[in-house]
């Protein structure tokens, strides 16, 4: 059977993670999380008290930078390795979600990820989500989704998560910091996060997970059997 790229673009927290994670699963694709190589450059920035305005240091931290995905068998989850220490819990905190969008608005940062994502989805069969995929990363990809919500569920959503790895955050306060990163991140001038013409939208503010996982599977299975 033919294997399908599948790009899964939108705003933050609308669940675009969680069902790509789930509909590579039922595909046995494989699911890159784009955000997370984002988070991992980040979190690398912080540690290293790298100033992101220079860009000869931001050049120096990514000659240094390597980001790789492994599986877990113990949680059978997949886990993002910054240069092999596993950072899967430090990148999801607020202090990373507060500092990620000025770090990926810097060209040579996307520039880096974008080649190894690329590099990821060479031979296809991969479901990956993010803000460029669409557009930049795989735009002959053969399915492109566009998720979106309302703040309230996203946030909603976000604060469980955050709660579950015992991260308490205000719904004001996770809102705000979505709100920001949209703005940033659609407006930024390196690819910016955008809705391309043929993308799908699916609105997931009122949609149950199993309802928007089989939603973008029936789409996928529609065009691996084209
Ligand atoms: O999970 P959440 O929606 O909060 O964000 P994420 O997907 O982990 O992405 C974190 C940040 O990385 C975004 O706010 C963007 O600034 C950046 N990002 C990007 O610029 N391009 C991508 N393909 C994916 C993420």
């Amino acid at each position: 059977m033919r294997k399908i790229n599948i790009a899964i673009d939108g705003f933050s927290g609308c669940g675009k993670s969680s069902t790509a994670k789930e509909v590579a699963k039922r595909l046995a694709y494989k699911f890159i999380d784009s955000g997370a190589m984002y988070r991992a450059v980040t979190l690398y920035m912080l540690q290293n008290k790298v100033d992101i305005k220079n860009e000869a240091e931001v050049l120096k931290a990514l000659d240094v930078i390597t980001i790789d995905f492994r599986h877990n068998p113990g949680t059978g989850k997949s886990e993002t390795f910054l240069n092999g220490v596993c950072v899967e819990e430090e990148i999801r905190k607020m202090y990373v979600s507060e500092s990620v969008s000025p770090v990926a608005a810097i060209k040579a940062v996307r520039v880096a990820m974008v080649a190894q994502q690329q590099e990821m989805g060479k031979h296809r069969g991969v479901v990956m989500d993010g803000r460029d995929i669409a557009s930049v990363v795989f735009p002959d990809a053969e399915l492109k989704i566009f998720m979106k919500a309302s703040d309230e569920a996203r946030a909603k959503r976000r604060q469980m998560e955050l709660e579950e790895k015992g991260e308490k955050a205000s719904l004001e306060e996770i809102v705000k910091n979505f709100r920001e990163r949209d703005l940033q991140d659609s407006t930024r001038e390196e690819s910016p996060l955008i809705q391309v013409p043929e993308a799908i939208v699916i609105d997931t503010s009122e949609m149950e997970f199993e309802v928007q996982v089989n939603k973008v599977l029936t789409l996928a299975k529609e065009k691996i059997e084209y």
